[in-house]
């Protein structure tokens, strides 16, 4: 088959997008597809007309891309492409819509309020933030409820950082996520369509000295992975489950990554969806892959002919 990638765009992750793209690109010509690479700009709509690809594969990460918006256009022009709907795309991109309809399905998610930057200006940082702690208290997590690649996120243990948390997140995003923080094991799984149905891939497991930041994330050695997690087996089970009740109550295709936190206790909490997972060399994805005994290139293939299909 014909593959346009789609590959950059103008996200805060651009260049995980460039790595991603090159990276499915170079494995997906090793299977024999043709493989064309598009940066995405104004010409997107032109190159698609002009290429006729059999499939699109929009490894897009950040606004450009995850928030559904080149999947709206690619619905429009009638091409199949890997990933989810733009309706999807875009409920999972948002954070607190996609909390809020896997905790409709069951699925444990750590309880968090939603702030938009003109309410905290509004009534006043400090009202706001002793009201946030108050109810949900310490520690926090603050994120931009659309987000990818841990940018401005932090983590908050004392009420005196909360304010410098939130001038952080809003310089991504005028909503802010805050999030009560689950002492745990962080893992992520991915979760990959078959024509059989659905996979959990193995979950993988992220170790750092400290936050699993930007640079903890895309430098290599900064962060050590555990593929397969070191779990028991229930609760290996467990994590497998949400991250498959997650990519069906979001209404996913072809591939996701759930990434969630396991209590000391074996719980599961869930954190968040990325429709786009990172396919660079330190990414999840990729390693979940190799901890499945499977080879790379293979299951880009398999996810482009089932698009395809
Ligand atoms: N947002 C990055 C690319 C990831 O989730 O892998
Ligand atoms: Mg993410």
């Amino acid at each position: 088959p014909r593959v346009l990638v789609l590959a950059g765009g103008l996200s805060h992750e651009r260049d995980v997008s460039l790595r991603s793209g090159r990276r499915v690109a170079e494995a997906l010509r090793a299977t024999g597809c043709e493989v064309l690479v598009h940066d995405v700009d104004a010409h997107l709509i032109d190159r698609v007309r002009s290429e006729q690809p059999d499939v699109v594969w929009p490894l897009l990460h950040g606004a450009s891309g995850e928030d559904g918006s080149v999947a709206d256009v690619l619905e429009l022009l009638g091409v199949r492409f890997v990933g989810a709907g733009p309706r999807a795309t875009r409920a999972s991109w948002n954070k607190a819509v996609t909390k809020s309809i896997v905790a409709h399905a069951g699925v444990s998610t750590p309880d968090y309020v939603t702030l938009p930057q003109s309410l905290f200006s509004e009534l006043g940082a400090a009202t706001v933030l002793d009201l946030v702690v108050e109810s949900l208290g310490l520690p926090l997590v603050v994120k931009p409820a659309r987000g990818g690649s841990a940018l401005g996120v932090t983590l908050v243990r004392s009420r005196e950082d909360m304010a410098r948390a939130m001038v952080t997140c809003f310089s991504y995003d005028e909503i802010a996520l805050i999030e009560q923080a689950v002492d745990g094991t962080e893992v992520a799984v991915s979760v990959l369509a078959t024509p059989d149905g659905l996979t959990a891939l193995p979950a993988v497991e992220i170790v750092t000295d400290g936050p699993y930041d930007f640079d903890a994330r895309y430098n290599p050695g900064r962060t050590e992975y555990f593929a397969p997690a070191r779990l028991p087996d229930d609760v290996a089970r467990r994590v497998a489950e949400t991250a498959v009740a997650a990519h069906e109550a979001l209404a996913l295709r072809h591939l996701s990554r759930s990434d969630l936190i396991v209590r000391p206790d074996g719980s599961v909490e869930f954190l968040e969806v990325n429709t786009s997972p990172g396919q660079t060399e330190t990414s999840l994805f990729p390693q979940a892959v190799a901890a499945a005994d499977r080879s790379l290139a293979d299951v880009y293939r398999s996810i482009v002919d089932l698009a395809a299909a």
